[in-house]
C-alpha cells in the first residue's frame, strides 16, 4: 500500500511517500481504508522526535486520528461490518502504525460509528481532541448545570470542543483567545464570556467574572505558566483538569483552597491496551451530539492531500490555523 512515512526525526520535510506493507487483519481488530485524517500537535512533536519511546518504528507512520470505511473485519469482531463508515483515534504510537497511509489496522474497541452529518474531512478533524474534552470536563470534572467553567485557548483543537460540550451540561462558559476573530469564533461556539489573556491578568478576570470568587472548574489545555494561572483561578473545592505535565509547580494555591487537580492522558489506552471500549463509547455519543447539531468540529479553510503532509504540521505549527488541520487520502477513491 501507499504511505507517507517518515525515517528520521526533523522538520516539516521528513515525510516522504513509499511503499508499505498492507497491514493483515487479526482478530478482535479491522482494517480500515483511510479517507482522511487531522494534524494533533501531538503529531507535531512525534515528528520532531519528542516522543521517541513511544513513536511507530521506523519507517514510521504517523497520525491518530482516522475516519475512513471497514474494508476487513477479524475474528471476534461483531460490531462492525466491510462497508461500515467509522472514525477513532487509533494509531501512530508503539506497534500501531498511524493513519497516513492507504490502510490501517485498528483495535475495533477503539471505532465509532462516523457522525452522518459529517464529511470524512469533518469526522477525522474530533476523535483525539474529543475524547481528551470528554476525559477532561466530564469523566473527571464531572461538571455540572450552572457551575462556572473556564476553558484555556477555547479556539484550539481541545479548547473548541470543550466550549460546546460545557455548554451542552449546561456550565456557564469563559474562555481564553488572543484576537477579536478568536473571540468571535468561541462566541459562535457558545461561549457565555471572552477573556483577552494578553491584555487582562488572572487578578482582573477573576474579580471582572467570578466577582473574585474563582472558577469552579479550570480546564488548562496549555500547561506550563498556564497551570500556576489556573490554580490561582479557581474557587474553594475548585478543580483544575490539566492535559500537559512535564513541568514543575508550587501547589501552595491549590493547597490553599481544598483544589483538586486532575489530569488527562488520552493516549493512555492506545498504549497500554486497558480502557479502549471507552473511548469507543465516547465517540458513538460524540457522533450523536454532532448528528443532534449540539457540538460541530472547527475545520481550518485549507486542505491539504496525505502527500501535503508537511505543508499541514506547517500550518499547524504557524499558529495560522483556526481550527483543525485535515488532510484527505489521494488513494482512498
Ligand atoms: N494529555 C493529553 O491527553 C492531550 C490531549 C490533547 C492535546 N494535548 C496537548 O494539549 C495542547 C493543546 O492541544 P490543542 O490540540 O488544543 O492545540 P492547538 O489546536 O494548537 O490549540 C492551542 C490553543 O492555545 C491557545 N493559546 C496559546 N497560548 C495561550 C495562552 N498563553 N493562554 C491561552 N491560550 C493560549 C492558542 O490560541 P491563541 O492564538 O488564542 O493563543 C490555541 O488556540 C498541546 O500541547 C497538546 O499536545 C494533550
Amino acid at each position: 500500500m501507499k504511505a507517507m512515512v517518515i525515517e528520521k526525526f526533523g522538520g516539516v520535510e521528513v515525510f516522504h511517500e513509499r511503499e508499505a506493507p498492507k497491514p493483515a487483519v487479526k482478530a478482535g481488530h479491522v482494517l480500515v481504508k483511510v479517507a482522511a485524517t487531522s494534524v494533533n500537535p501531538l503529531d507535531a512533536k512525534m515528528r520532531q522526535g519528542y516522543f521517541q519511546p513511544i513513536t511507530h518504528p521506523f519507517p514510521a507512520i504517523l497520525h491518530g486520528d482516522v475516519a475512513g470505511v471497514v474494508a476487513d473485519v477479524g475474528e471476534g469482531v461483531s460490531r462492525w461490518e466491510v462497508s461500515d463508515e467509522v472514525y477513532g483515534c487509533a494509531g501512530g504510537v508503539g506497534s500501531y502504525q498511524g493513519a497516513l497511509a492507504e490502510y490501517m489496522l485498528v483495535d475495533a474497541e477503539l471505532l465509532a460509528h462516523k457522525p452522518k452529518k459529517l464529511p470524512m474531512r469533518g469526522a477525522a478533524a474530533l476523535p483525539l481532541v474529543a475524547i481528551t474534552a470528554w476525559e477532561a470536563l466530564i469523566d473527571r470534572a464531572k461538571i455540572r448545570e450552572g457551575q462556572n467553567v473556564l476553558i484555556h485557548g477555547g479556539v484550539g483543537g481541545v479548547g473548541h470542543i470543550a466550549i460546546q460540550l460545557a455548554k451542552w451540561k449546561g456550565a456557564k462558559v469563559f474562555t481564553t483567545v488572543s484576537s477579536e476573530e478568536k473571540g468571535a469564533i468561541a462566541k459562535d461556539l457558545g461561549a457565555d464570556e471572552l477573556i483577552y489573556y494578553k491584555k487582562e491578568p488572572v487578578e482582573e478576570y477573576l474579580q471582572r467574572c467570578t466577582g473574585g470568587a474563582g472558577f469552579d472548574v479550570v480546564f488548562d489545555t496549555l500547561g506550563g505558566a498556564t497551570l500556576d494561572v489556573s490554580m490561582q483561578a479557581i474557587a474553594h473545592f475548585g478543580q483544575v483538569v490539566s492535559i500537559l505535565g512535564g513541568s514543575t509547580h508550587d501547589l501552595s494555591p491549590l493547597f490553599k483552597k481544598n483544589g483538586t487537580l486532575h489530569m488527562v492522558v488520552m493516549l493512555a489506552p492506545l498504549l497500554s491496551g486497558n480502557g479502549r471500549a471507552a473511548h469507543g463509547k465516547i465517540l458513538e455519543t460524540v457522533a450523536d451530539l454532532v448528528n443532534r447539531g449540539v457540538i460541530r468540529p472547527l475545520v481550518d479553510e485549507r486542505d491539504f492531500s496525505f502527500r501535503q503532509v508537511g505543508e499541514a504540521h506547517g500550518r499547524l505549527e504557524s499558529g495560522k490555523a483556526l481550527g483543525k488541520v485535515v488532510l484527505s487520502s489521494p488513494w482512498h477513491g
